[in-house]
């Protein structure tokens, strides 16, 4: 203050006297930078310290996550010999009739354990050229795939109502509604969890024998020709030596015990399950996010906007589990008919996921039909392939589905016969009323303005690449 009523009068105008007072203003702004940077780095190097506002602008500002957390990860230790021998196996092409395919061939380490190209189904058999069904999922991250169930957790009782009761009891239930960061608005009476689009096998043990014997896929024609190769293996000892002499004198156990290899591989090993993402660190506060990530992150949690997170949960969890971005729940999205696959060509097929055909406890559950299981968006941006059937190759197909499916929905389903637009064509009309049009983005309405612009989807886009993992350092 006395500085400042020191300043000369404006008696004595000399051009020296008045650089003063322009010094002094000069002065006070540095002054102020340097408060403010510093206290820009202090809120960035500790953001947990800063109150909640300035954490925002914080966050704003920097990227940086302004309430860092410690994510709980699963302690990395050499693996089994149990897992060793199921790594072995699990890269073995010797498994599968053609003497081609291992479980590698559709989930390529290289790929977030995903398929290795953009084809919409992998072809397999004995020959090498039958179609697949549906597209290989990621199976990075199952080990915390809960057991397949309906409605509330039946947890420990052991009077629970068996799955088939279940689902008859949440027959007449309303489905509740998704809202990103909100509570549900109904006890949820939804198939969650369980392995495969449709949830059909509940364990890793039990999911191996799929691909084994399926016969567009490793085509084996039974439990005792893969025992058999097993006998005949280069790494035949290593059965003996873990399960005993006699071993291979039990054929399905041989197969058991070898199943039981590959999920401990699939569980032991730090590559199916690294959390080092962008994101994981961003929410340790150890990186930060560009503008256009920090951007898409919000809309990817907004209830009115995107809703991603209404079901591909973005938050960790409580415990400092990291997030798995799926709530394991189903749901029919009514995506496009894929008429490049071969099950296709037959216009009376139609895969309806929990209803069947793939599965047949549910068949006479209705209300399921068309539902598939929510993936994980973690390493979903190295995919090429997407969605239950494949439709789509890349984000942009995938985001233009979810903002427009309703609005403008010519876009993606055919015309009719009749000259309609045939909407969610892969489900049959009578069970069409299962998809979902009350979670944002698709509760807009035809002709509505879509939930997001074409700026807010790139930087959507821009936040799920976040989500990947950086690639394992060697196999
Ligand atoms: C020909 C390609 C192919 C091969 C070979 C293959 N899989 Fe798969 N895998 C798939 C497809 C397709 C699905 C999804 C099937 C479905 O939903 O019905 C799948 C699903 C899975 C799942 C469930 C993933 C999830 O998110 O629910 C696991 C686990 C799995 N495979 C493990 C294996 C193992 C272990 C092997 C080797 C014994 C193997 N796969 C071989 C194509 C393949
Ligand atoms: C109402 C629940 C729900 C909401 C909201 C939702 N998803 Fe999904 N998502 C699903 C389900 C279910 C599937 C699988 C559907 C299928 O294949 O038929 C899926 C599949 C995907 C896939 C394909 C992944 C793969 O491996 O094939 C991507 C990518 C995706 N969602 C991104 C998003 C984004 C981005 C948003 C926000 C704009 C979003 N989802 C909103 C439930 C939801």
């Amino acid at each position: 203050m006395s500085e400042l009523s020191a300043s000369p009068t404006p008696s004595s105008p000399t051009p020296r006297a008045n650089a003063k007072p322009a010094r002094l203003v000069l002065r006070a702004a540095a002054a102020i930078v340097v408060a403010a940077l510093g206290f820009c780095a202090y809120a960035a190097a500790f953001p947990a310290d800063v109150p909640e506002k300035v954490g925002e602008v914080v966050e704003n500002l920097t990227g940086a996550n302004p309430h860092p957390v410690v994510l709980q990860r699963l302690p990395v230790a050499p693996l089994s010999a149990m897992a060793q021998l199921g790594k072995q196996l699990f890269f073995d092409p010797t498994l599968s009739a053609s003497g081609r395919q291992s479980c590698a061939s559709c989930h390529s380490p290289d790929h977030a354990y995903g398929p290795p190209n953009g084809l919409d189904v992998q072809k397999g058999g004995l020959a090498m050229t039958q179609q697949g069904y549906r597209p290989p999922p990621s199976l990075m991250y199952l080990y915390r795939q809960p057991n397949f169930s309906i409605g509330p957790d039946a947890g420990e009782n052991d009077d629970a109502p068996t799955v088939a009761q279940q689902a008859s009891a949440a027959a007449n239930v309303v489905k509740s509604q998704k809202t990103a960061g909100g509570a549900s608005t109904s006890v949820e009476m939804v198939p969650q969890g369980g392995l495969f689009w449709d949830g059909r096998a509940d364990t890793l043990q039990q999911q191996a024998y799929g691909p084994l014997l399926n016969p567009v896929e490793m085509a084996n024609t039974s439990v005792d020709t893969v025992a058999d190769k097993l006998k005949n293996a280069p790494y035949a000892k290593r059965f003996t030596e873990l399960f005993g002499s006699r071993i291979f004198d039990d054929r399905k156990l041989t197969v058991a015990e070898a199943m039981f290899a590959i999920s401990r591989y699939q569980v032991e090993d730090p590559s199916f399950h690294p959390y080092n993402s962008k994101y994981d660190r961003w929410l340790e506060g150890r990186a930060h996010l560009s503008q256009a990530e920090l951007h898409g992150l919000r809309l990817f949690n907004d209830p009115d906007k995107a809703n991603c997170a209404g079901c591909h949960l973005s938050k960790p969890g409580k415990d400092g589990l990291p997030p798995m971005f799926t709530d394991y729940q189903y749901e029919a999205l009514g995506v496009p008919r894929n008429t490049k696959l071969a099950q296709n060509k037959d216009p009376k097929f139609f895969d309806l996921g929990v209803c069947g055909p793939f599965r047949s406890d549910f068949k006479d559950q209705t209300q399921y039909c068309g539902m598939f299981l929510t993936p994980t968006l973690r390493n979903s941006s190295t995919r090429t392939v997407f969605f239950h059937n494949g439709i789509y190759h890349n984000l942009d197909d995938v985001m233009a589905f979810y903002n427009e499916r309703n609005t403008d929905p010519g876009k993606f389903y055919p015309h009719g016969a009749d000259g309609k637009i045939d909407k969610y064509n892969d489900i049959p009309p009578q069970f069409q009323k299962n998809v979902d049009v009350t979670d944002a983005p698709f509760d807009r309405k035809f002709g509505d303005k879509p939930a997001m612009t074409a700026d807010e989807i790139r930087d959507i886009e821009a936040f799920l690449k976040t989500l990947n993992d950086d690639p394992p350092a060697s196999n």
